[in-house]
C-alpha cells in the first residue's frame, strides 16, 4: 500500500524515480509525486492526483542526481494534489508508506508550536517533526522523530543542500539496492528489477543513508550494522507484458509454470517441514482475501489426507477474537506479498500464544518470514496485477504438498505425481477455455452468484471476489445447499448464477441448485469437468466444460475458469483489471 522509491547516482534521478514508481504502481495509484535535489542543492517537487503517468510531463525538467517518489493509496485524506506525497516543511521533504497512528495529537502539538499544515494526511507531521528536530544531522533528526511516532513507516527523507537520502523502517518494507556508482531504495523489488545485482532488506528499527557512492545501514541506536546482501534475481524482462494487454492475463497464463515451480521448490523443504509438524494436533489457516480462500482449500486437504482438525479463518477476524491456541497448534500464514498487516498481526498473536508458524508466501524475504518457523515458497514470481491469479494457484499447490507431507506421503506417492502431471492439463485448460458468452452474460447482469459444494464452494468464493474486484459487478459466493435458505430471493432474470460442479459424489445435489435457479427465471452457467453433467445441462444453461481431474486438484482447474471469467468481464466493461478502483496490491494497514 503506497510505493516509495529513491535514487542516488550519476543518472537522471527524475527518470529513475519515475520508472521506479511505474513499477510500484500496483501498490497504490490515486496520486503520485517526486522530489529531486537540483545541482544547486534546491529541491524541485511535483505531486498530482492520478496515476503515476500524471508526473510524466515534468520528468524532463527535473534535473538532478538524487531524488525520491511516492505512489499513493489514500488512508488519511482524499486523493488530491495537496494530499499527494512528498510532504515538506522547512527544506525537509518526506515520502512515507504506512500509518502514523498518533498523528492527530502530534499535529495539534505542532500547530500549537506554530507549524502550518497544508494537507489532511497523517504523513505531513513527519516533515514538520524532522524540521524541528534538525540540529545539523539529518539521520539524528530522523531517529528523534521516529521515536515520537506510533504506527508503521517506510520513510525516505531528503533535505535541501544535502546530497543524500535518509531512510527509516518499521513494519513497512524497505529494500536497498547496490548499483555501480548509483544506489537505490524502494518499498518492493520490482522497482529494483534489473537495476542492481545485490539488495539488502532492512529490518524493523533500521536506518540507512544512501548516496551515489555508498549505502550505510544503522540499527535503532544509529550504530553501523550489516544486513545480508542477497542476489537481485528479478530482471526487468520478468516484468514485461510479453505481448499481453494486461498483467492479469499474462499472470493467469503463468499458472502452470507457477505450479511446476512451487512443486520443484518444495523438494528443498520437506524434511524441515516434518520437524515443524512434530507434535501437531491442530492446524489453522490464516489469510485475507484470495489467500484466505486458498487457506479454505488447505483446510480441506489436511482434513482429508491427515484427518487432523483444521480451521481456516480470516486473519483480520482472528486477531480480535481472543483465539484459543492449544498445545500442538500449527498456524499457516498464507500471503502472497508477505506484507499484509492483518495476517502479520494475527501471526504475531498466534505465536505469542504458543503456536508454531508456517508462512506460505511468494516473497521469501518478506515481513511474514521473520515470524515463521519455516517458509514454504510459492514460486509464482512477481505478481503485478492487483488481482491475485497465479499466486492463488501456487498457494493451493504448496498447501496440497504440505498436507501430503503431514500425512506421511512423499514424492513417490501417487498424489504427489498427480500434481506434477496436472501441469499439461492446466496448459490445455488455458488454451481451450472460452468464457466469452458467459462474460457477456455477466457484464449485462445485475448480480452474479457463484455456487458450489466442497472444493467447488471454496473456489466459488474466490470466483465471486475476483469478479467483484475487477469488474465491479455485485454478487456473492455461497454453498449450493444454502441457496434455498435465503439467497434464492435475489434470483430473477437479471441475475447470473455460476455453478461449479466437479465432484461426482456431490454433482446431483449441485444440479438441484441449478434447477432451483432455472425455475425462478434466473440465468445459469455451469463450470464442470464432468461430461455427464455437461450433457444433461447443455440445453438449459451456458456450460463451460473443463478437463477431468481428481477432486483434490480440481480447484487449480476451476480457478482458471473463474479468473478468466473475471478478466474477460472486466475487459468487456472497459475496466482496468490490473488496477481496480479503490484497491492496492499489498495491504499494509489494518
Ligand atoms: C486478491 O485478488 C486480492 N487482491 C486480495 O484479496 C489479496 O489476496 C489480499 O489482500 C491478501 O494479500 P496477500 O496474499 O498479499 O496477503
Amino acid at each position: 500500500m503506497c510505493g516509495i522509491t529513491g535514487y542516488a547516482g550519476g543518472g537522471n534521478a527524475a527518470e529513475q524515480v519515475f520508472e521506479g514508481l511505474k513499477r510500484l504502481e500496483y501498490r497504490g495509484y490515486d496520486s503520485a509525486g517526486m522530489a529531486i535535489i537540483k545541482p544547486s542543492g534546491e529541491v524541485s517537487v511535483v505531486k498530482k492526483q492520478g496515476k503515476v503517468d500524471v508526473l510524466k510531463p515534468y520528468v524532463a525538467d527535473m534535473r538532478g542526481a538524487i531524488g525520491m517518489g511516492h505512489t499513493r493509496w489514500a488512508t488519511h485524506g482524499k486523493p488530491s494534489d495537496i494530499n499527494a506525497h512528498p510532504h515538506f516543511a522547512g527544506g525537509i521533504y518526506v515520502v512515507h508508506n504506512g500509518i502514523i497512528e498518533n498523528y492527530a495529537e502530534l499535529r495539534q502539538q505542532l500547530q500549537s508550536a506554530g507549524e502550518t499544515f497544508i494537507s489532511e494526511t497523517d504523513s505531513e507531521v513527519i516533515a514538520h517533526l524532522i524540521k524541528l528536530n534538525y540540529g545539523g544531522n539529518l539521520l539524528v533528526a530522523l531517529r528523534t522523530t521516529v521515536k515520537m511516532l506510533k504506527g508503521s513507516y517506510a520513510l525516505m527523507v531528503i533535505r535541501e543542500g544535502e546530497p543524500q537520502i535518509a531512510v527509516a523502517k518499521r513494519r513497512s518494507s524497505l529494500i536497498l539496492g547496490y548499483g555501480d556508482g548509483e544506489n537505490f531504495c524502494a518499498s518492493d523489488r520490482p522497482a529494483l528489477a534489473g537495476k542492481c545485482k545485490r539488495v539488502s532488506i532492512l529490518e524493523d528499527g533500521d536506518f540507512a543513508l544512501i548516496t551515489a557512492q555508498k549505502i550505510e545501514i544503522f540499527d535503532e541506536n544509529l550504530n553501523p550494522v550489516n544486513r545480508p546482501k542477497i542476489e537481485n534475481t528479478l530482471t526487468s524482462e520478468k516484468l514485461d507484458l510479453h505481448g499481453c494487454p494486461h498483467y492479469m492475463l499474462k499472470e493467469l497464463r503463468e499458472v502452470p509454470q507457477t505450479v511446476k515451480n512451487t512443486y520443484s521448490s518444495f523438494a528443498g523443504i520437506g524434511e524441515k517441514l516434518k520437524e515443524v509438524f512434530k507434535g501437531t494436533k491442530r492446524v489453522i489457516f490464516l489469510g485475507c482475501g484470495t489467500a484466505y480462500h486458498a487457506g479454505l482449500i488447505g483446510k480441506k486437504y489436511f482434513e482429508a489426507f491427515a484427518r487432523v482438525p483444521a480451521e481456516a479463518e480470516n486473519a483480520g477476524e482472528f486477531r480480535y477474537k481472543n483465539p484459543v491456541i492449544t498445545k500442538g497448534t500449527v498456524v499457516f500464514a498464507v500471503t502472497q506479498s508477505g506484507e499484509t498487516a492483518d495476517t502479520i498481526e494475527a501471526v504475531i498473536l498466534a505465536k505469542s500464544l504458543g503456536a508454531k508458524v508456517i508462512a506460505v508466501t511468494n516473497v521469501i524475504h518478506s515481513a511474514i518470514s521473520r515470524h515463521a518457523d519455516i517458509v514454504v515458497p510459492v514460486s509464482a514470481g512477481a505478481e503485478i496485477c492487483v488481482a491475485a491469479t497465479k499466486s492463488y494457484a501456487g498457494q493451493i499447490a504448496a498447501l496440497y504438498l504440505c498436507a501430503l507431507t503431514f500425512a506421511g506421503k512423499d514424492a513417490s506417492s501417487k498424489e504427489y505425481k498427480q500434481l506434477d502431471a496436472l501441469c499439461p492439463v492446466l496448459e490445455n485448460t488455458l488454451k481451450e477455455i472460452n468464457v466469452y458468452t458467459l462474460a457477456h452474460m455477466c457484464a449485462c447482469s445485475n448480480g452474479v452468484y457463484f455456487l458450489g459444494r466442497g472444493f467447488d464452494y471454496a473456489v466459488a468464493l474466490e470466483g465471486s471476489l475476483k469478479l467483484k474486484e475487477v469488474s465491479y459487478i455485485a454478487g456473492e459466493g455461497y454453498p449450493a445447499g444454502e441457496l434455498k435458505h435465503g439467497t434464492l430471493a435475489l434470483i430473477d432474470g437479471n441475475t447470473v448464477s455460476v455453478v461449479l460442479i466437479t465432484d461426482e459424489e456431490l454433482a446431483s445435489k449441485s444440479v438441484s441448485a441449478v434447477e432451483q435457479v432455472l425455475s425462478r427465471g434466473g440465468k445459469v452457467a455451469v463450470i464442470t469437468c464432468l461430461p455427464a453433467v455437461a450433457k444433461a445441462l447443455k440445453n438449459k444453461a451456458e456450460v463451460i466444460s473443463l478437463p477431468g481431474c481428481n477432486k483434490f486438484l480440481s480447484p487449480l482447474v476451476t480457478a482458471i475458469a473463474v479468473q478468466e471469467l473475471a478478466y474477460r468481464t472486466a475487459v468487456i466493461l472497459g475496466r482496468d483489471p490490473d488496477k481496480p478502483r479503490n484497491l492496492a496490491k499489498s495491504v499494509t494497514v489494518e
